[in-house]
């Protein structure tokens, strides 16, 4: 596979992390199957059978069409093999007839993250890095804290000093992290580690190309659970916006497979106080970076650096963009509770994005949808309470002074 400039084209040097031409993102090109080469769907997904890691991981099962990395530097927490479940109480909600959740957050640092760092890891240390870096809002500095713990590399972390969940970074701090609180943004904290030489550090933000690769294949083992029946949609939150451009390569190098016969469309749902891909999308403008507010902290950034590559996976998708308010995603994400499955506020923005296109007629009832669940309830656990002590419509608030007789006896009342 070779690494090229996403915006110019241009090949770029194997150890690159931007066009030495441009300053553009690198990328690997579309996955082409070399003539002969055995590349059967089922064979593959048949690998989770195996007791090997490395079969067992949705990642790393899929090797073939990953950048190639000799199997004994892989380091793998058995990440990528999430489950597919049914969404009932969010389809009504959304008022679709039936509807699923992919959820990523079953990951093992709880995160869709994991599936782009244990390759991103894996190349650090075929590279010989020793220190490798990332800016976040939380869940990319786990992920790394984690795989670099394994890894026996050091790992240093930029995050925003104030407004992102202190879980995230007590789980990053675990793993063994250096943690660099700044005073600024995570657009701040990207600028810095962008800066850096990637010679002396390995830059392991959604930038890293090897990310991506990563990433793509949660389509993969989407499209497996599936028995490769493709969804009409796939509805995703959009922050950096380089898991929107990792699925839709990961869809369009299936369809270039044989392995899916259609593309799904792609929408991409951005919190409305960070959204400045939705409203280039709607202007048809180029992306003006915006200063970010808003309480899913995870989709806080105002200047994602993917977006020329997203912008091109969402045409090639016939997709769409939209952004919804802090309140409909708090919602939403009590609903997606209802059903038994926990995310955080920022996967919410799925459901709530749903819901509105589906009341402005763009999917309908029938359609066949997957909501992609990108982190797990336990990553904003204060959220999750505050939203459950306050008048929202679906708080659950706690009982305190009451008969738990009493209680039973309601609920036991015929309705
Ligand atoms: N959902 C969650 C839970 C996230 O943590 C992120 C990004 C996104 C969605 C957006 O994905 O950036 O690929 O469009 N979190 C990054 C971080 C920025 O640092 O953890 P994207």
């Amino acid at each position: 596979m070779n690494l090229v400039c996403s915006e110019c084209g241009r090949p770029a040097a194997d150890d690159a992390m931007f066009c030495a031409s441009c300053e553009g993102l690198l990328a690997f090109e579309t996955f082409a199957a070399a003539p002969g080469a055995d590349l059967d769907r089922d064979r593959i997904a048949a690998r989770r059978n195996s007791g090997d890691p490395r079969d067992r991981s949705g990642v790393w099962r899929y090797r073939e069409l990953l950048p190639a990395i000799p199997l004994e530097a892989i380091v793998t927490l058995r990440e990528g093999d999430v489950p597919l479940y049914g969404a009932p109480l969010a389809a009504e909600y959304a008022g679709m007839r039936r509807l699923a959740y992919l959820h990523l957050g079953m990951n093992p640092t709880a995160s869709f993250k994991d599936a782009g760092m244990t390759v991103a890891i894996s190349r650090a240390r075929v590279t010989g890095a020793s220190v490798a870096i990332c800016a976040s809002t939380g869940n990319t500095s786990a992920s790394l804290a984690a795989y670099a713990a394994r890894a026996r590399i050091a790992a240093v972390v930029l995050v925003p000093a104030t407004g992102i969940s202190a879980s995230k970074v007590a789980q990053t701090l675990d793993y063994g992290a250096t943690v660099i609180a700044i005073e600024g943004d995570f657009d701040a904290a990207l600028r810095t580690v962008r800066a850096m030489d990637p010679q002396r550090v390995a830059i392991v933000n959604s930038v890293n190309p090897y990310r991506i690769e990563g990433q793509k294949t949660a389509a993969f083992v989407l499209l497996e659970q599936r028995r490769w029946r493709v969804p009409d949609w796939i509805v995703l939150p959009g922050g950096n916006l380089g898991n929107t451009s990792a699925l839709g390569k990961g869809f369009r190098e299936a369809l270039a497979l044989g392995w899916i016969d259609r593309l799904p469309r792609l929408a991409v749902v951005q919190a409305s106080g960070a959204a400045p891909f939705s409203k280039a999308f709607r202007e048809k403008t180029d992306l003006v970076p915006v200063h970010a507010e808003t309480s899913a902290t995870a989709i806080k950034i105002g200047a994602p650096a993917s977006w020329k590559k997203a912008r091109a996976e969402v045409a090639a998708s016939l997709g769409t963009v939209l952004d919804v308010s802090d309140d409909e995603i708090a919602d939403a994400r009590a609903i997606i509770g209802r059903d038994g499955i926990g995310s955080e506020p920022a996967s919410a923005a799925t459901l709530a994005g749903l819901r509105r296109l589906v009341a402005e007629g763009t999917i309908s009832s029938g359609d066949d949808v997957v909501l992609i669940l990108t982190g797990h309830v336990l990553k904003d656990g204060a959220y999750a309470a505050a939203y459950h002590e306050s008048a929202a419509p679906f708080a659950n608030r706690i009982l305190r002074g009451v008969d738990p007789a009493e209680v039973i006896d309601r609920l036991n009342a015929p309705a």
